[in-house]
C-alpha cells in the first residue's frame, strides 16, 4: 500500500479510549527493543515518527497509528522488560489481554523475533496465547541485517522447528535497516485486513 498520511491518533490504556471508527487493525508484539516501532515506521515510509530507543520500555501505551484514514497499526508495549515492578507488569498484561481479546477490529498480530536469537519462553507463550483466541499471526524475525544472508535458512529452519506454527500463519523475514522484506509484510497486512 502507498501510504500518505499519517497520524498517531491516540495512546490508550483502555477500551473507552480505543479509537471508534471501525478500522481495521494490526497489532505489532514482541519483546521490549525487538524493533516494533521501527517496523512501524518502515512501513509507513517515516524515519523516526514511532519512537524508536535504545532504552527497553519506551513505549508503554497502546499507540494506535491511522494509516490514510483506512487501517491502524497498534504498537504494543514490549514484553520481558525486567526493570519494572511487579505491580506495572500485572497493569501491563491487563492491558495487553483486554486489547488482544475483545478487539473486534483487529485483524491479525505480527510477533517480531529477534532473528538472531532462539525465540524466549515469553515469545512462544504469546504466539499460544495468540492461537488459542484465534487471532491470525505473522512471525517476523527481524534485525536481519545483522544476521549473514549465509545463516538464514539455517534461522528460518530453527524458528520453524521452535515454534508449532499453525497452518494459516507465516514466518517472514525483516530488516528496518536495510527493508528487506518491507513489501511481504505488506502484503501480508493488506490479505488480512482487506485495505
Ligand atoms: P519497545 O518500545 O521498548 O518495546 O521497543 P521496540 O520493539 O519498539 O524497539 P525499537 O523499534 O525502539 O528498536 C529498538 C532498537 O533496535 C533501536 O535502537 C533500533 O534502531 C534497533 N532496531 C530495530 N529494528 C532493527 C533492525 O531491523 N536492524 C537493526 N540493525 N537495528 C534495529
Ligand atoms: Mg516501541
Amino acid at each position: 500500500m502507498d501510504v500518505n498520511n499519517v497520524n498517531i491518533d491516540i495512546s490508550a490504556v483502555e477500551p473507552k479510549q480505543y479509537p471508534s471508527n471501525g478500522y481495521p487493525e494490526i497489532a505489532l508484539v514482541g519483546r521490549s527493543n525487538v524493533g516494533k516501532s521501527s517496523l512501524t515506521n518502515v512501513l509507513i515510509n517515516r524515519n523516526s515518527y514511532a519512537r524508536t530507543s535504545n532504552t527497553p520500555g519506551k513505549t508503554q501505551t497502546l499507540n494506535f497509528y491511522n494509516v490514510d484514514d483506512k487501517m491502524f497499526f497498534v504498537d504494543i508495549p514490549g514484553y520481558g522488560y525486567a526493570r519494572i515492578s511487579k505491580k506495572e507488569r500485572e497493569k501491563w498484561g491487563q492491558m495487553i489481554e483486554t486489547y488482544l481479546t475483545t478487539r473486534r477490529q483487529l485483524d491479525g498480530v505480527i510477533l517480531l523475533i529477534d532473528g538472531r536469537r532462539k525465540p524466549s519462553n515469553d515469545d512462544l507463550q504469546m504466539y499460544e496465547f495468540l492461537k488459542y483466541y484465534n487471532i491470525p499471526t505473522l512471525i517476523l524475525a527481524t534485525k536481519m541485517d545483522k544476521t549473514p544472508k549465509s545463516k538464514w535458512n539455517k534461522e528460518t529452519s530453527l524458528l520453524n522447528k521452535t515454534i508449532e506454527l499453525n497452518e494459516d500463519d507465516e514466518i517472514m523475514l525483516f530488516s528496518a535497516q536495510t527493508k528487506y522484506g518491507k513489501d511481504e509484510v505488506w502484503q501480508w497486512i493488506e490479505k488480512h485486513t482487506g485495505v
